[in-house]
């Protein structure tokens, strides 16, 4: 019993201290690490990236992209009110219905809508991107070995095609990517928009501010947990010394 404790508050720690590979999904090239501030044990979002990097989803990325998970009114999370979030929702058109008639209806996004895709079926979305999908983003960082390492580095992973590699038409040099052809753009760079906290916004700043973005997109939940696995490390180690007190109790008698 003691030793089962003991063993399960070191692979606590051990789970949360230790980070996962951080190697682009196929080729052995060494991702561009951050300092990211949800990392580690005692990890947090910081607010004012993830509103950022929400700007530039949603004025770039979200031309392409999805991210069906999240609803509009989870913006609260990371800082917005609910009548910023209403205007954001009031942005975007929904098809909802039927109505009494029987007909589909154009409407204004509410709040707890999740947020509407920009195309209306996987056709149309390979139809403007020469034939390839481009992916939902709300469990992208999840979704990819590297996590919020190897998207900030395909952000920046974008080169000329070097003389001897045989090049696709319509298709970029990206250095992360795994085969190292990628069907996206370069989405950004810098000073592609203006950030409202007066912030640069230089390519590493606004990929920097979009992965972490995304993070949060696939767990919300990250202070929770994170915050709950403190409380349980801690009541662990507090269990093993009352035990190991108790034990030395019992045992003080015999030889
Ligand atoms: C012009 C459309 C377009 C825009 C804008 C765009 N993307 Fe993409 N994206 C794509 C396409 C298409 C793919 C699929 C690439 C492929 O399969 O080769 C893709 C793939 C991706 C992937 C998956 C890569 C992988 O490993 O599979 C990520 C992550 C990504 N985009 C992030 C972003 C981010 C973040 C932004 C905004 C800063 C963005 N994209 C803006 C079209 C776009």
């Amino acid at each position: 019993m003691l030793n089962k404790i003991i063993t399960l508050t070191c692979l606590s720690f051990i789970s949360i201290y230790f980070p996962k590979a951080t190697h682009a999904a196929s080729s052995n090239i060494e991702l561009m690490t951050q300092n990211w501030p949800f990392n580690g044990i005692f990890g947090r979002f910081d607010n004012s990236s993830l509103k950022r990097g929400f700007k530039v989803y949603r004025e770039v990325c979200a031309g392409c992209h999805g991210i069906r998970h999240v609803a509009y009114r989870d913006l609260e999370d990371i800082g917005f009110t609910k009548d910023e979030i209403k205007v954001i929702a009031a942005d975007y058109e929904i098809i909802d219905g039927p109505n009494d008639e029987g007909e589909m209806f154009e409407r204004e996004a509410k709040p707890s809508d999740k947020f509407v895709e920009p195309y209306t079926n996987d056709k149309e979305a390979r139809f403007a991107n020469n034939g390839s999908y481009p992916p939902d983003l709300s469990l992208i960082v999840k979704a990819r070995n590297g996590g919020a390492d190897y998207i900030y580095s395909l952000l920046n992973g974008y080169k000329d095609y070097p003389e001897d590699f045989e090049a696709s038409e319509g298709m970029y040099y990206n250095e992360f990517y795994p085969g190292n052809q990628i069907a996206m753009p370069s989405p950004i760079m810098d000073d592609i928009i203006e950030f409202d906290d007066g912030t640069e916004a230089t390519l590493n700043q606004l990929s920097k501010d979009v992965t972490s973005f995304l993070a949060w997109t696939a767990e919300p939940e990250l202070e929770k947990r994170k915050s709950l696995g403190l409380k349980t490390i801690f009541f662990l180690v507090l269990l093993t010394i009352m035990l190991l007190g108790v034990k030395r109790k019992v045992w003080k008698d015999v030889d």
